[in-house]
């Protein structure tokens, strides 16, 4: 016997009134991009796949950004080739499931969560994954109270983000799909490959219903934690994510967002912030590949990740103190102490990594000298 959940009997939700969404610190995507999803339906044409808010063109438009018929803007939420966004939606068509793959920071989880958004409406289910991610969170749960007072039955289960989405037809998000022990990982299979997710309890199982579909997000350079077994890796399409090709298109990107982050927590905008946005993700390129950018110089790496996401809470971090203690214009000083703490994570190693840096390509850079007199003062 198939059963359909019932999405509002989740005793877990709540749902927030209308305008603590809208004074939400972060809101979901759906949330803070309504107009635009708006926007593109009303002017969508194209065939849309069951369950689907937009057609695969319209989801695409909407994470690349674009311009439609009416004059409508849309602006681009993922900087990097349109193929990977246009692969990743077309597997979302299909009855496979999504995984993308890439190192830290490069945006699995914003594109993932605006995926969602477009496609289903609801970025909001969602199942974590950690060492301690049990199998209840793929599958279902029980109310303890409920089960025993009345044994298992359908108004004791609670459904998870997992069985909610195959019950509604949406897009559920499996985050860090990895770092979920094996067996845990493994009860994706079923759903999966026979789109059941069978309750021996109650002898009934729910069948995903066309529009269910799943994206996971994981670190390829996550280190100790659990492989994704080959069976599991089977049921997914992989995109990997790459890191931004150009410092342009980094600095596009960290400028874009730390724009809509500052206008989210009321910092005023800077003018001349791009010169030292630019700094900011040179550096972070420079460590991270080992060598600075005209190829002549060696550097050594540091510990830490130094990814987009980095550079832009740097500059996010920046703003503020040339918001509150500057006189609001973005400049070294604001910029220094935020490199400084995401480039030595080891005290020891990282620190020596960074003086190197400093006094062998920071200090030599035309231009640079107030940039390398600030970051000398908070090394210190
Ligand atoms: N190519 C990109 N396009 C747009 N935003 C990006 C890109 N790369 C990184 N970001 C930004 O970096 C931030 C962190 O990304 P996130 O999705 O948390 O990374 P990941 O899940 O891969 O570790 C997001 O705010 C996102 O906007
Ligand atoms: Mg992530």
């Amino acid at each position: 016997m198939s059963v359909s959940v019932d999405p509002t009997a989740d005793p877990t939700s709540v749902e927030p009134s209308g305008n603590e969404s809208a004074e939400a610190l972060r809101p979901h995507a759906e949330d803070a991009f309504a107009d635009e999803l708006a926007a593109l339906a009303a002017q969508d044409d194209r065939p849309r796949p069951a369950r689907w808010k937009l057609s695969p063109w319209a989801v695409a438009t909407y994470l690349l950004g674009g311009v439609l018929a009416d004059g409508t803007v849309i602006s681009p939420k993922y900087v990097g080739p349109r193929r990977i966004v246009e692969v990743a939606v077309s597997t979302l068509a299909t009855d496979r499931a999504l995984l993308l793959l890439g190192v830290p920071g490069t945006a699995k989880t914003w594109v993932s969560e605006h995926l969602a958004a477009a496609v289903s409406g609801d970025s909001t289910l969602l199942v974590q994954g950690t060492a301690g991610t049990p199998e209840e969170a793929i599958r279902y749960g029980w109310n303890y109270a409920q089960l025993l007072a009345h044994g298992p039955s359908r108004d004791a289960l609670v459904p998870s983000p997992v069985m909610r989405a195959m019950a509604e037809g949406a897009t559920v998000r499996v985050e860090e799909l990895t770092r979920m022990p094996a067996d845990v990982q493994d009860t994706l299979i079923t759903i999966l490959s026979e789109k059941t997710l069978p309750i021996p309890e109650l002898g009934q199982e729910v069948l995903a219903v066309r529009g269910f579909s799943l994206i996971a997000t994981a670190n390829d350079r996550d280190r100790g934690v659990n492989e994704l077994s080959s069976a599991l890796r089977r049921r997914f399409n992989t995109v990997v994510l790459p890191l931004p090709e150009s410092v342009e298109a980094e600095v596009d990107i960290v400028a874009r967002r730390v724009d809509q982050i500052g206008r989210s927590l009321d910092l005023p905008a800077a003018p001349d912030g791009i010169d030292e946005i630019r700094r900011v993700v040179t550096v972070f390129r420079e460590l991270r590949a080992g060598v600075t950018s005209d190829g002549r110089t060696k550097v050594k790496s540091p510990s830490g990740t130094l990814s987009t996401a980095e550079a832009i809470s740097v500059v996010t971090g920046g703003l503020a103190l040339a918001a509150h203690f500057g006189d609001g214009v973005l400049r070294a000083g604001d910029v220094a102490a935020g490199i400084l703490g995401a480039v030595v994570r080891d005290p020891a190693a990282d620190r020596v990594v960074w003086q190197e840096y400093l006094e062998a390509v920071v200090r030599e850079r035309a231009g640079w000298t107030d940039f390398y007199r600030a970051c000398r003062e908070v090394s210190a």
